[in-house]
């Protein structure tokens, strides 16, 4: 396990200030470019997800919607895409969230998941954890279950993860 955690790791590249000076951008492009390390990303969720009993895997538009379906087809679940505002062309319910300056939204169709169903919410990174919370929240309030949520890289400084709560969070690499 540890080797896999290593080779995924050191594919992701990391930029200096993009998209702004002072941002280190995680850039897991690359991390795809490996085909042994992204089949290592993918591996590793699934061995955590597998009989679990989740029905729903919610990916986060843009980059929760490349790790959220090979994670879905091997664990049996539906992939349920939660995007950016006026995406989707059914009826939504959207969930606003706050940002540095301003607020955004992520949308999910009317009927896409069922009440008491139990999701996995997946995207790449979690920074201030800000998007997941509306994640979670939109979730919920259409009576789903959140049983956990998932990223790829977690940046601990700014702590989205004590802005979960309770609600459990699994990374597999933490970018100190
Ligand atoms: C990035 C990242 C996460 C989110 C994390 O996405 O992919 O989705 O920010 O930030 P937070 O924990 O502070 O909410 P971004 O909004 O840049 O959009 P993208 O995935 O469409 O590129
Ligand atoms: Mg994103």
């Amino acid at each position: 396990q540890d080797h896999r955690i290593a080779r995924i790791s050191s594919a992701i590249r990391v930029i200096p200030d993009f998209p702004k000076p002072g941002i280190m951008f995680q850039d897991i492009t690359t991390l795809l470019l490996d085909p042994q390390a992204f089949k290592d990303t993918i591996d590793l969720f699934v061995e955590r997800y597998k009989g679990k009993n989740i029905s729903v895997v919610a990916g986060i538009e843009a980059r929760g919607f490349i790790f959220g379906p090979p994670i879905a087809l091997a664990i049996g679940a539906k992939f349920v895409p939660m995007r950016k505002p006026n995406k989707l062309p059914g009826a939504v319910i959207s969930q606003e969230y706050a940002l540095e300056y301003g607020t955004d939204k992520i949308e999910m169709h009317v009927g896409a998941v069922q009440a008491g169903e139990r999701a996995l919410v997946i995207d790449d990174l979690i920074a201030t954890g800000g998007t997941l919370c509306a994640a979670i929240n939109l979730l919920e309030r259409v009576e789903v279950d959140v049983v956990e949520c998932a990223c790829v890289i977690e940046l601990p400084e700014l702590k989205g993860r004590d802005r979960l709560g309770d609600k459990p969070l699994f990374v597999l690499v933490s970018a100190a």
